[in-house]
């Protein structure tokens, strides 16, 4: 679909037969001249243009971070997890606000598949006989507050029985390092710690090594009670319906279906604290721990096992369909209604939730407080902005990707970008990710944000005073509400949060309390979270040419090229397709620069001007959809976009091009010739989706 819609652009500014084209001119002559003799004095856009900054001053000065803090007291007075009655309050709150504030609101539901626990026990019997009962709650009173249990969202019922051995944090390099060592996990309790791969991968890796079962603890030094609840699903979105939305009464697929099943584990999982697992880890025998894998937990690990310390496990969850509602706000656009511009957080949460989701959706209400504030002095935006309030985040981006899935080509046609902001507050530094083409217009905005940290510097300053080479994170993760839009849908998208790593993460303890006390005590950090937020928005609705610049896109495709030449060991596989392909898109990037410099320095405003600019916009729009492929990834179709997305090696040092990655990976169980043969193929896929997206840039067809 996407496709065929940029094909559609390209053609529109195709140049067409000479005899024709001079009979469009003369058209388009008589046509100027009508506009200019009968409405010479339409308003000149610069004034319209001054008019929209005032606006975007009004929206800075109208900051405050006593409003912020309340929303964030409101929504964290009670545990939320998404398909529970509490989560009920939640969604009534953010509706409420809404349409308190005269927007346009309305709440879209799904009927999804989620997973509860039931009941967990975990205990450690020592070689001397001796036994232990694992603590596995949080809170004293935690059931009775309404915390969920820890538990891993889609693992199997189960138990087990078994020796305990310790993996690091079980990738593939931690199994090969324990083979080393003589260490076999299969028929084990596998005890890994989080931190490098994501949690369904690293029970994967157990599964495939043949453990029996995986307990996933954090560090930590402060909240060493704290358990990480997570989900262990792969893929994105409600299982019952991959690909489709989950409306009720539409399809949706049996449980036990091969397509549901692949998604879920087979061996059960279960989060420990850090405490719980140095019971564990502290009594284990047999081979040395390797040196670097020693700086874990506070107590000393010398041997990784297995046992002789048995673990006996047993978890029982259930998973059941429930109703999850996503809430939007919509600001309809005066002048292209039918452009988006959409801000996005999710407002479920495993607990309390004050980090996350709830420190942005704190946000997400004051930039609505604003945004009607200035419409009310007469503001309204040039594109339409859509505040989406997601649900089931947490279980596996589930309502953000129905939706998406439900709204592909609309948003395919016209979605101008995704502003996403999950837990916009952790502590103090700006952490920012974008998909390339955004990179300048976050430098633009955060030049004029005050930094929450510092008197007298602008977020900007403290940003690349603190980061030399300023990084920007790129979106090829799967781990918040913008994987669909970029990866599934190729909408241009920013991710902004403030601290990163924070202890509390999806435990009992991420509260208010904490956020009052550590996160974020002033709500500074919250101001200018929603600062950043609210302008980008702000320029991508009103400014005339839409602020993307693609010759960043082009430095990044440059140096994922570098990256993997550097990858490359021999001689037969050659990146010339690349090469190739990354040099039309530079150049595709050079000429939109300057069509659109000049579109902006045009004082006159003529109908034929503003299809231009409407032309220009499209193809800037447009051209990140280039980059999807309607088969997607090897073997992750839902995926289609082949420069960001995840991989399966999470151990490649690549960080574009997914599918080229996996093509290594794949290739080392392939006869040499084949194994090539299957690199080349995916290093041609990538060249024409680049073209692709070129040549709709250009705005020519080839
Ligand atoms: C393991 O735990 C389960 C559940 O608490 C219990 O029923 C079972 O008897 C235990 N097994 C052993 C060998 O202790
Ligand atoms: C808001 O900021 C001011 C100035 O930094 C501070 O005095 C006040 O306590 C803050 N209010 C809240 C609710 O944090």
């Amino acid at each position: 679909m996407v496709h065929l819609l940029s094909k559609q652009t390209a053609m529109l500014t195709a140049k067409p037969p000479p005899s024709c084209s001079v009979f469009l001119f003369i058209i388009v002559l008589c046509i100027l001249g009508f506009y200019t003799l009968h409405y010479p004095h339409s308003t000149p856009s610069s004034s319209t243009l001054r008019n929209a900054l005032r606006f975007h001053q009004n929206f800075l000065s109208s900051a405050t971070n006593y409003t912020m803090a309340a929303y964030l007291r409101a929504l964290t007075l009670h545990p939320h997890l998404a398909g529970t009655k509490p989560s009920l309050e939640t969604i009534h709150y953010v509706e409420t606000h809404f349409k308190d504030l005269g927007l346009d609101t309305h709440t879209v539901q799904y009927k999804t598949l989620l997973s509860y626990p039931v009941h967990a026990s975990v205990s450690a019997h020592f070689s001397d006989g001796r036994y232990v009962e694992l603590p596995l709650i949080e809170l004293p009173d935690q059931a009775a507050q309404g915390v969920v249990q820890p538990y891993h969202a889609y693992s199997p019922s189960g138990s087990a029985y078994a020796k305990a051995v310790f993996v690091n944090y079980g990738r593939d390099e931690d199994y090969r390092r324990l083979g080393v060592l003589g260490v076999k996990v299969t028929g084990c309790v596998v005890i890994a710690r989080k931190g490098g791969l994501p949690r369904s991968a690293v029970v994967q890796r157990a599964e495939a090594n043949g453990a029996l079962a995986v307990l996933l603890y954090t560090e930590g030094d402060k909240f060493r009670k704290g358990f990480e609840r997570g989900t262990v699903m792969t893929g994105m979105g409600d299982p019952l319906s991959p690909g489709w939305a989950g409306v009720d009464g539409g399809e949706s697929l049996d449980l036990e279906d091969s397509e549901v099943l692949k998604r879920f584990p087979k061996i059960p999982s279960m989060p420990l604290s850090a405490e719980a697992a140095e019971i564990i880890l502290g009594s284990l025998g047999d081979a040395q721990v390797p040196p670097e894998w020693r700086n874990t937990l506070r107590s000393k690990v010398d041997h990784v096992g297995p046992g002789p310390t048995m673990v006996n496990f047993t978890y029982e969850g259930e998973r059941k369909l429930a109703t999850i509602h996503n809430v939007f706000a919509v600001i309809r656009g005066l002048e292209e209604p039918d452009r988006y511009v959409l801000l996005g957080n999710h407002r479920d949460a495993w607990t309390y939730g004050a980090v996350d989701p709830n420190s942005g959706t704190a946000a997400l209400l004051d930039i609505a407080r604003r945004f009607s504030l200035m419409m009310h002095l007469g503001w309204s935006p040039r594109r339409t902005i859509i505040l989406c309030s997601w649900d089931a985040e947490e279980f596996g981006m589930i309502g953000s990707t129905e939706w998406v899935e439900q709204n592909l080509v609309n948003l395919g046609s016209k979605a101008v970008a995704y502003l996403n902001v999950d837990c916009a507050v952790q502590g103090p530094g700006f952490f920012p990710g974008a998909t390339p083409q955004l990179d300048n217009l976050l430098f633009e905005v955060t030049k004029k944000v005050k930094d929450p940290d510092s008197e007298a510097l602008t977020l900007y300053q403290k940003w690349t005073a603190t980061n030399p080479d300023v990084s920007i994170q790129r979106l090829g993760r799967t781990d918040s509400d913008f994987a669909p839009f970029v990866q599934h849908a190729g909408v241009p998208s920013i991710d902004i949060y403030y601290g990163r790593d924070f202890p509390v993460y999806h435990t009992a303890f991420d509260s208010y309390e904490w956020m009052t006390k550590y996160g974020d005590p002033l709500f500074q950090r919250h101001v200018a979270v929603a600062g950043v937020w609210g302008l980008l928005a702000l320029h991508l609705a009103d400014d005339s040419i839409l602020p993307f610049n693609y010759l960043s896109y082009a430095d990044q495709l440059k140096e994922g090229y570098k990256d993997l030449s550097n990858n490359l060991l021999d001689g037969t596989v050659t990146l010339h397709p690349l090469v190739t392909s990354i040099q039309e898109f530079a150049f595709a990037a050079k000429g939109a620069e300057m069509e659109a410099k000049k579109l902006r320095e045009q004082e006159t405003v003529s109908d034929l001007i503003t299809l231009k600019k409407r032309a220009l916009n499209d193809r800037l729009m447009l051209a990140e959809r280039g980059f999807l492929d309607a088969d997607g990834l090897p073997g992750k179709k839902w995926f289609k976009h082949l420069v960001y997305g995840p991989p399966s090696d999470h151990e490649s040092k690549l960080q574009m091009f997914p599918g080229i990655c996996d093509a290594f990976l794949l290739a080392r169980r392939m006869s040499e010739r084949r194994g090539q043969a299957a690199i080349q193929h995916e290093i041609w896929r990538v060249a024409r989706a680049i073209q692709r997206a070129a040549s709709v840039l250009g705005g020519e067809l080839p």
